[in-house]
């Protein structure tokens, strides 16, 4: 596949997404177009990517360059990372013009994103995600977040980049787990709005999940452009935006009773929660068996081990039902949950009694 470019195209902001191969060699030329003529750049970047790669960016770029090594964990995704990178630009009397650049995964690109949103009411932001995940889901869409002692991503704000840069170059140092974490993502996205990607992906997994080309770019370009298709309608997730939480209610109880630990990554609490939400729709007679069972067999595919009963037993059920009442979609004390209709299409603000959600939970570790 041919580099290509999708424009995001919102009410108030309008910003290029660049998905391809070797990107990061053109970024002078790519930054030349799409008029960011930043004097410094403070360049975030997470410590597992090889330097090598960050060099290129020393190299192609002519301007005053800053660099910031960040360790990425949900720990350090917190007001104190905020504040060092704060503290880098007012040290060097960056202006609302300079540039911050996050080199990195959604954690990365979620604390300077924020940053950036905060520093002199709003610097320019460039985000060059390196994550499966960041290049299909994190990096659009303006969400920007740190955690708190109370929660995660409960602090934080609504802010567009001027640029994302999805170079599939990075990809190649992922490990195998973390891109099933991205591809949980992308899966997500095709239940949400695409049939005909949802058979891609079912046809050509392997050769995705092995960075074959063209399949890698395709699934990361058709992923990118349903989130797109979604933000644009609704960018502060007041209606449409919600569905894209699919699976996520049920996902947030799995990963927070683990504590966000690596027992459990985020896209494999996505899968499971996935997993949950097929089957509360087929329950709920919305969603037919066959595909239903498309549905989990996928799952089953991606990790055979992902199955509810080899992470949580009954035991777990009040557990779990705590941090799904918790849930920021719910009102008043109804739990709202995003259900498939067919493949291709969801619906959202389903609301239903605790109740109902709990004998749900039980009866998943039957
Ligand atoms: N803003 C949004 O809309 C949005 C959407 C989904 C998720 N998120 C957030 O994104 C975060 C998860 O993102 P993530 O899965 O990218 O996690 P992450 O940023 O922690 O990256 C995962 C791991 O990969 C490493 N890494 C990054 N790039 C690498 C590379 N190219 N080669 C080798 N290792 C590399 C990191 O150091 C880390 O260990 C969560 O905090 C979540 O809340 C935000």
């Amino acid at each position: 596949m041919k580099n290509k470019k999708i424009l995001i195209n919102s009410k108030d902001s309008n910003y290029n997404i660049y998905v391809g191969s070797n990107l990061i060699a053109q970024i002078n030329k790519i930054l030349k177009k799409d008029k960011i003529n930043a004097k410094n750049f403070l360049i975030i970047y997470d410590s597992k990517v090889p330097f090598k790669i960050i060099n290129i960016l020393r190299k192609k770029i002519k301007e005053n360059i800053i660099f910031h090594k960040f360790y990425s964990s949900e720990k350090n995704k917190n007001q104190k990372s905020v504040n060092k990178i704060l503290n880098i630009m007012l040290k060097n009397n960056f202006n609302r013009n300079d540039c911050l650049i996050a080199v990195g995964g959604g954690i990365i690109g979620d604390v300077s994103a924020f940053a950036a949103s905060i520093f002199k009411r709003g610097l320019k932001f460039i985000n060059i995600p390196t994550t499966l995940l960041a290049q299909v889901d994190s990096s659009i869409g303006g969400k920007t977040g740190i955690n708190s002692d109370y929660g995660k991503n409960l602090i934080g704000s609504f802010y567009q980049p001027d640029l994302v840069i999805a170079d599939i170059k990075f990809l190649k140092y992922l490990p195998k787990r973390e891109l099933i974490c991205g591809y949980a993502e992308i899966f997500k996205h095709s239940i949400i709005s695409d049939k005909k990607f949802f058979y891609f992906l079912l046809n050509n997994f392997e050769k995705i999940i092995n960075l074959k080309k063209p399949y890698i770019d395709q699934a990361i370009y058709k992923s990118c452009f349903i989130k797109k298709k979604i933000v644009e309608k609704d960018v502060k997730e007041k209606n449409l935006r919600k569905t894209l939480n699919l699976g996520h209610t049920f996902a947030h109880s799995y990963e927070a009773t683990y504590k966000y630990s690596k027992g459990l990554n985020h896209g494999e609490a996505v899968l499971l929660g996935i997993n949950s939400a097929s089957e509360f729709s087929f329950k709920k007679n919305l969603l037919n068996y066959k595909e239903y069972k498309l549905i989990i067999n996928h799952i089953s595919k991606i990790n055979n081990s992902l199955k509810i009963n080899n992470y949580f037993n009954k035991k777990d059920t009040n557990k779990l039902l705590g941090y799904i009442k918790n849930d920021k979609k719910n009102i008043s004390k109804k739990i709202n949950l995003i259900l498939i209709n067919k493949i291709g299409q969801v619906s959202y603000n389903n609301f239903f009694e605790l109740k109902e959600i709990s004998k749900f939970i039980r009866n998943q570790f039957l």
